[in-house]
C-alpha cells in the first residue's frame, strides 16, 4: 500500500451473503490501494473472495443474497459506494472497465461485436454514431484483431476464444478507463494466447496509463504483470506487498504453499505440491487463524486467536502470528 494518492483506495470492505446455511463472509475487512499506472494482482484459491472483490468495486454483487455491509471504495477520492445507480452506470464501462473470465457469457450473441463496442462508446461519450463506429474499429485494431472493418460486422460465435477476449478488452478500453479490472482474463485460453493477451493488457496499460487489478489463481500470471500483490484466503488478505518481494520471500505460510504449488516445468508432475486440506466454509469458519487447520507451522495461539494484518518496517503486510503477535479486534461475528 502506498501513501501517494492512489487511484483506488479500498478500506475495511465487508461483503456478506445471507444464505439459508448462514452468513457467508465472502469479503471480511479487506483494504488495498491501486496506485496510478500500477497493477495490483489479487491471488488465492477458488472461493477466497477474488471475484466478490471485483464485483463489490463495480457494485455488481448479487443482491439478495449479497450485500456490501461496510467499508469504503474511493475512486479518485470519491466513495463510489455512495453513488446512485445512475452514476454507477456511468462509472461502469466508463472510468472502470472490466474483463471477465468467459467472454462468451459477457458478449451478447445476437449483436455484432462492432455494435457492442459502439454501444459502450455511445453510452459513455459524446460521440455520434459515425465517430463511435470509427472508434470501435480503431479499438479492434488496437487490440490486435486482423481485418477490423470485416470483424466489426461479425457475431461473437464467429470468433475464436482468444479473439472474443480481445473484443472484451476493446470494449473495456473503448472509454479510456482509469482502472481496468481483469477477473481471470486468460483462464479459458490456451497458453500461447494467454501470453499474448497478458502482453496486450500490459502494452495497453503502458500506452493509456491506466491502472489494472489482475485477478487470478495463477501465480505465474501475477508474477508477469503485477507490481503489488494481495494474497487472499477465505475472504481475508493474508499477505500484501511488492510482487517481487512477496514471490521471492513469502512470509505467510499460505503464500509459501501457493508458490510451491506452481507447476515447475523441470520437475515431475507427480512431485507437484498441493496444499493439503480444504478451504473452510465461509459460513462456518474455524476459530483462530482461518488458515491454521491447513498450516504446517500452526502454533497453539493460531487455534485460539485471529491474527491481525500487521505491517512490517519494510512495508510488507502479513496476517500471521509467526510475524507478529497482533490479535484482530474481536468482531461481532464468528
Ligand atoms: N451469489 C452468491 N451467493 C452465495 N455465496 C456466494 C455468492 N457469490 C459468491 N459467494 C461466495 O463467496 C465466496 C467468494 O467467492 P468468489 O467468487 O469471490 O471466489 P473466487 O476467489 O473468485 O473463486 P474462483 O477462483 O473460483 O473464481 C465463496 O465462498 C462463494 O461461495
Ligand atoms: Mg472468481
Amino acid at each position: 500500500m502506498t501513501d501517494k494518492q492512489p487511484l483506488l483506495k479500498v478500506r475495511d470492505l465487508c461483503t456478506y451473503f445471507y444464505t439459508e446455511e448462514g452468513i457467508v463472509y465472502a469479503l471480511d475487512d479487506v483494504s488495498f490501494d491501486v496506485a496510478r499506472g500500477q497493477t495490483l494482482g489479487i491471488v488465492g484459491e477458488s472461493g477466497s473472495g477474488k471475484s466478490v472483490t471485483a464485483l463489490s468495486i463495480m457494485r455488481l454483487v448479487q443482491s439478495p443474497p449479497g450485500r456490501i455491509v461496510s467499508g469504503t471504495v474511493e475512486l479518485l477520492g470519491e466513495d463510489i459506494l455512495k453513488k446512485s445507480r445512475k452514476e454507477m452506470k456511468q462509472i461502469r464501462g466508463g472510468k472502470i472497465g472490466m474483463i471477465f473470465q468467459e467472454p462468451m457469457t459477457s458478449l451478447n450473441p445476437v449483436y455484432t461485436v462492432g455494435n457492442q463496442i459502439m454501444e459502450s462508446i455511445l453510452l459513455h461519450s459524446d460521440c455520434n454514431r459515425k465517430q463511435a463506429k470509427e472508434r470501435a474499429i480503431e479499438m479492434l485494431r488496437l487490440v490486435g484483431i486482423p481485418l477490423p472493418e470485416k470483424r466489426f460486422g461479425e457475431y461473437p460465435h464467429q470468433l475464436s476464444g482468444g479473439m472474443r477476449q480481445r473484443v472484451m478488452i476493446a470494449i473495456a478500453l473503448s472509454c479510456n478507463p482509469q482502472l481496468l479490472i481483469c477477473d481471470e482474463p486468460t483462464t479459458a485460453l490456451d497458453v500461447t494466447i494467454q501470453a499474448q493477451i497478458l502482453e496486450l493488457i500490459n502494452d495497453l496499460k503502458q500506452q493509456t496509463g491506466a491502472s489494472v487489478i489482475m485477478i487470478t489463481h495463477d501465480l505465474g500470471v501475477i508474477s508477469r504483470v503485477a507490481d503489488e500483490v494481495m494474497v487472499m484466503y477465505a475472504g481475508k488478505a493474508m499477505e500484501y506487498g511488492a510482487a517481487r518481494d512477496v514471490f521471492t520471500q513469502p512470509r505467510h505460510p499460505y503464500t509459501a504453499a501457493l508458490l510451491k504449488s506452481i507447476p515447475n516445468l523441470e520437475e515431475d508432475v507427480e512431485r507437484l505440491h498441493v496444499i493439503e486440506g480444504m478451504v473452510p466454509s465461509l459460513s462456518k469458519r474455524p476459530q483462530g487463524c482461518l488458515f491454521h487447520p491447513r498450516c504446517k507451522q500452526a502454533m497453539t495461539v493460531c487455534q485460539e486467536k485471529r491474527p491481525a494484518l500487521t505491517t512490517a518496517p519494510d512495508g510488507r503486510r502479513v496476517r500471521c502470528f509467526l510475524h507478529s503477535d497482533a490479535v484482530e479486534k474481536e468482531a461481532a461475528h464468528g
